[in-house]
């Protein structure tokens, strides 16, 4: 009993390493303007569930993501309360997840959280080899990965391992490969699902376009606003990561997750789950995302969430794409 207990707690004083996605944020190269091909046929009549989107570039699509998508149950330092399958079952498209070598095989990445002792959600071969079964089973979606690369793996070893789970077919290629796809050069949702390059693939640390041209460099792409948010208003959009980085030519990554803090460690604030995840109200998605619209003049096109399954989140969706 005593010892089970102090299990827990222990789980949950190392819960606050854990809560950081760590990154280091990789100052943008950018500049580029080789054009996507615009010509590919949209046969699809619907495109992520809905026709609407078919039309629209990827850039310009607001994705409501689950936030450290594999670690699933009820302990402190679990973040979803449903598997991936059903994740992507309820309409997520953008999952994000934390890799690190694994302890017993230092040649397997491995999906845990800060530590491997602390929390083990299996391999990252094993999560592809879902997320493709997906993909399979789903020809007219569009699914978004975003890893962190938080032991600095070799970029060759995640090519590799994207390779062996077959996912790596799907993935989608910039035309500006190995430069950095502009804002305005992406694809639309129809023509990436007409192509069948139907996986976009990002990772914060680590990524080299010469090497793996599907994996691409997270801040290259994306600014974020502040995680291990405490503050329930949700009341701050400004730019986080890359440190300094201009809002412009960059689409963004709000990260709408409440932390609590119990005695300085910073734990998922599942208590509240269905008010942080309201699709409109104090502290909902809808107010966070109209507060940052209100500042960078334009829709968050990410908002990462833990327990997906709480609150509104497909309402919230939609209602940030206007539909
Ligand atoms: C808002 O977020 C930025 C970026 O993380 C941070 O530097 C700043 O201190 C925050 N402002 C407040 C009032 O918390
Ligand atoms: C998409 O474009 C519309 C029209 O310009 C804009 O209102 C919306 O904020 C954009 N969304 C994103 C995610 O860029």
């Amino acid at each position: 009993m005593m010892g089970h207990k102090f299990h827990r707690l222990i789980l949950a004083l190392c819960g606050t390493l854990l809560l950081s996605h760590t990154s280091w944020g990789a100052p943008s190269a950018n500049g580029v303007s080789s054009r996507e091909d615009a010509s590919a046929d949209t046969t699809a009549s619907t495109c992520n569930g809905r026709s609407e989107y078919c039309d629209r570039s990827y850039s310009n699509v607001s994705f409501v993501g689950s936030h450290d998508s594999p670690f699933v149950g009820k302990l402190p330092q679990q973040n979803q309360n449903i598997k991936i399958e059903n994740q992507l079952d309820m309409g997520v498209r953008y999952l994000q997840a934390q890799t690190h070598h694994s302890v017993l095989d230092k040649s397997v990445l491995q999906l845990c959280h800060t530590s491997c002792f602390l929390e083990d959600a299996g391999t990252l071969k094993s999560f592809l080899e879902t997320v493709k079964g997906w993909l399979d089973e789903n020809p007219n979606e569009v699914i978004t990965l975003l890893l962190t690369n938080g032991d600095s793996v070799d970029i060759t070893e995640f090519g590799d391992t994207f390779s062996e789970s077959g996912i790596s077919d799907y993935a989608f290629v910039p035309s500006s490969s190995p430069d950095t796809l502009s804002i305005d050069k992406w694809p639309t949702i129809g023509e990436m699902i007409s192509s069948g390059k139907r996986l976009v693939v990002f990772l914060d640390y680590g990524a080299d376009a010469k090497k793996v041209d599907y994996i691409l460099n997270e801040f290259n792409y994306y600014f974020e606003t502040a995680y291990d948010v405490t503050d329930s208003s949700f009341s701050n959009c400004s730019i986080d990561r890359p440190s300094g980085a201009s809002a412009s030519g960059r689409m963004y990554i709000v990260n709408h997750f409440l932390d609590v803090d119990i005695f300085g460690v910073k734990i998922p604030d599942r208590e509240h789950a269905s008010k942080t995840n309201a699709a409109t109200g104090d502290g909902s998605i809808g107010a966070q995302a109209s507060l940052c619209e209100g500042q960078y003049n334009r829709a968050p096109n990410v908002v990462l969430l833990d327990f997906v399954d709480k609150g509104d989140a497909m309402q919230a969706q939609k209602d940030l794409n206007g539909l």
